[in-house]
């Protein structure tokens, strides 16, 4: 599957529209942070979504840009709030400079987010407009949810995966309408790309949460164990707490009302429960379920089957990843 074709595009737009301007101190973090990399996966997607609908997916540029900028607030701020150190195997913006520089580099980057929309003509900017303010909403309440959830002992499943869906799963779906909407394709046409990359997303999330306990130090690029070190109330956690044995459930439990200052035994012991409980294996098949019902989604997607499949072998590759 060739997808450099889409993030050459992407990479030369960042290039390009993102300068260094003064205040340094207010625009070196914002390229610093989007220069880092990542897989750029979004940006990508609303590229193949506007190319795949029969658009000019140059015409996508300043969406996917928008798209990306937006994402890269999202974690300036979320490492903020997760207080975590390391991101794309480097100093997190706050660690780097400080906490201020983080939260102001942050906002200018949801403005300059927003400012990339303004060219397009006033029926697609109104349509793009309003999905995107949509969905960042949507983004801060999941990640008020995940947040509350940290001092939470009483999180249900499916109040995990609603949170999910709204910190992440949206934006995923979001990035795939922006391309279908600059492509001028049909609502329903739009509506179904949404709810394939919802749960694309979702498993996405799943996916992140497994490979923060289980992730290779070495290639994983964020410090593994943060989200044990935090309490985060993930679906490993939720799942183990179900199949456990009572006597390890309670364990469990009291071990995510602690944060110890040394933290490696914590996170040892957690792992042991996450793989002796089965909440390991059990997530490793929600996330194939959930990239499974969004590869059914695109049946009926009015794209031709070549990109079918390469939407698929994208969803295949998410799966497989270990970053
Ligand atoms: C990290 O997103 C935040 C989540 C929603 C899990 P990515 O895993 O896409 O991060 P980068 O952009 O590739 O670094
Ligand atoms: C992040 O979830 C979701 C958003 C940034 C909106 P995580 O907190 O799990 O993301 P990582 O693991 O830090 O990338
Ligand atoms: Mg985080
Ligand atoms: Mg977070
Ligand atoms: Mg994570």
């Amino acid at each position: 599957m060739d997808i450099s074709k889409y993030s050459d595009a992407l990479v030369a737009h960042l290039e390009h529209k993102v300068t260094l301007k003064e205040p340094a101190s207010l625009y070196e973090p914002i390229k610093y942070i989007l220069t880092l990399g990542g897989k750029r996966l979004r940006p990508v997607l609303t590229l193949m979504s506007a190319d795949f609908f029969g658009g000019n997916y140059t015409k996508a540029l300043d969406a996917s840009l928008a798209v990306e900028m937006f994402h890269n607030f999202s974690l300036v701020h979320d490492d903020i709030m997760d207080n975590a150190p390391l991101r794309r195997g480097h100093q997190t913006v706050h660690e780097k400079w400080d906490v201020n520089t983080g939260i102001l580099s942050g906002d200018a980057m949801l403005i300059l987010a927003y400012q990339l929309f303004e060219t397009y003509e006033p029926k697609v900017f109104m349509q793009l407009a309003v999905l995107f303010s949509k969905t960042a909403l949507e983004v801060c309440e999941g990640q008020q949810y995940d947040v509350d959830f940290e001092t939470r002992n009483d999180v249900t499943i499916s109040q995990y995966i609603k949170m999910i869906e709204y910190k992440t799963a949206v934006l995923i779906g979001a990035s795939l309408q922006m391309g279908a909407i600059i492509a001028e394709a049909s609502e329903s046409c739009q509506e179904k790309i949404y709810a394939f990359g919802k749960n694309l997303g979702i498993a996405f999330q799943l996916q992140d949460d497994y490979l923060d306990a289980f992730g290779n130090p070495l290639t994983f690029g964020k410090q593994v164990g943060g989200d044990i070190i935090a309490n985060k109330k993930t679906f490993l956690y939720l799942t183990a707490l179900q199949k456990s044995t009572p006597a390890e459930a309670q364990e469990l439990s009291s071990l995510f009302a602690t944060m110890p200052k040394d933290p490696s035994d914590k996170i040892t012991a957690v792992k042991e429960i996450f793989v002796s409980s089965g909440a390991a294996k059990a997530t490793e098949d929600e996330i194939l379920r959930y990239t499974n019902t969004s590869i059914s989604l695109l049946q009926d997607i009015k794209i031709s089957q070549q990109h079918k499949d390469t939407l698929k072998s994208f969803a295949d590759f998410l799966m497989n990843r270990n970053v």
